[in-house]
């Protein structure tokens, strides 16, 4: 009933509604007054954190792609080396892990069977495993050496959205946390990132707040049949996110590729009429990354694609490419995917609702998949 959804028609809308809070949720009491990292809960001792010499993180679904999102954060500032690995693969290719390994198990309900084996095989393996979890006393971090919880609250809706902008919070104090231990290169970049995770509740509501024109565009996209999604650095894992999010909720066929890709085979499927969502990176970035995606866009447009692009407030060099444009606030290159994925799952919503589908119940799916 509308009642326990808060007045919205469906939970998967309130949970998105919900992301600033999830997101302050998470990161509250886990910083002293002068912006350094307390995570009491890590009970893994300090001298263990400090001599770690690789992370692998295994989830499944959203969850993995929250795990993306870390590699890049936690090897740019902790210089350690990070995996990502599905679950389900991890633990039957016979991984390399030792006492130097920490292993990171992302999951919402904590009751995922892969990832629950997955753990398993790693403490069998003797590696340390850190559960980053949203539900307490559940399963995973009941066999986790420590866990540190995500404060999204419960979440309803199959498809995860306030679920992942905690996990990817919590990657973040986790790298954050690590950098602090063992020192780092960065110590400006830290104190910068720190005051700029603190920001992004609000940034995440300036999204939020332009729900009717994203709605707006979903609904005259209705009735496609595919999606593409492009993205790059942390903009890769959103743009497999957008996808994931669409195929769950309105059965859509819709892919994420690596915007570098694009040459090497998808643009094969670039033809007229084409809806092309490209997640562009900030132009302060490095290594000219966001002129690559603008070509990129220039490219696919050129074939006749309709390029719906997620760019930063004041970036004026995709405005002569896009077709739509759904704006986000400026982040610092890393924290990105907080504000830059929101489009992409109230986009999702909305299409899928205007399909008159069962949002919170897609067809085949399950909330938490407890069997292997
Ligand atoms: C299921 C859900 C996905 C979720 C995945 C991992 O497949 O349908 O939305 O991302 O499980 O769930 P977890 O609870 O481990 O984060």
């Amino acid at each position: 009933s509308a009642a326990v959804k808060g007045g919205y028609d469906s939970f998967m809308r309130k949970e998105i509604h919900e992301q600033p809070t999830a997101v302050a949720d998470t990161l509250r009491g886990r910083f002293d007054t002068r912006g350094q990292l307390m995570l009491d809960e890590l009970r893994i001792p300090e001298a263990e954190l400090r001599s770690i010499d690789k992370i692998i993180v295994i989830a499944c679904g959203t969850a993995a792609y929250s795990g993306h999102v870390a590699k890049y954060a936690i090897e740019h500032w902790c210089r350690i080396p990070v995996e990502v690995e599905l679950a389900h693969e991890f633990r039957y290719r016979d991984p390399i892990v030792g006492p130097r390994t920490l292993v990171v198990a992302i999951s919402q309900s904590g009751e995922t069977m892969d990832t629950l084996m997955a753990v398993r095989h790693a403490r069998e393996q003797g590696a340390r495993v850190l559960a980053i979890c949203n539900t307490h006393g559940s399963t995973i971090p009941r066999e986790s050496d420590a866990v540190l919880y995500t404060h999204a609250g419960p979440e309803v809706a199959v498809a995860s959205t306030k679920a992942f902008l905690a996990q990817v919070a919590a990657c973040y104090l986790l790298g954050l946390f690590l950098a602090q231990l063992r020192g780092t290169k960065f110590p400006d970049e830290l104190r910068e990132t720190v005051a700029a995770l603190q920001a992004l509740p609000d940034k995440i509501q300036r999204v939020i707040d332009t729900e009717p024109e994203i709605e707006e565009v979903a609904r005259a996209l209705a009735d496609e049949e595919s999606f593409l999604f492009l993205g790059r650095h942390v903009g890769y894992p959103v743009a497999l996110e957008g996808a994931l999010k669409l195929k769950e909720i309105a059965y859509i066929h819709a892919e994420g590729f690596a915007a570098g890709e694009l040459k090497h085979g998808p643009i094969a499927l670039i033809e007229e009429g084409q809806p092309v969502f490209v997640v562009v990176p900030s132009p302060r970035g490095r290594d000219s990354l966001h002129s690559k995606v603008v070509s990129n866009i220039q490219e696919v447009r050129a074939r006749g694609a309709r390029t719906l692009v997620i760019a930063e407030e004041g970036d004026d060099d995709v405005v002569p490419f896009a077709d739509v444009i759904f704006r986000v606030p400026q982040t610092p290159v890393l924290l990105a995917p907080l504000v830059s994925v929101v489009p992409l799952q109230i986009f999702a919503c909305a299409l899928a609702t205007a399909k008159g589908l069962d949002v919170d119940q897609p067809r085949n799916l399950a909330k938490s998949v407890t069997v292997e």
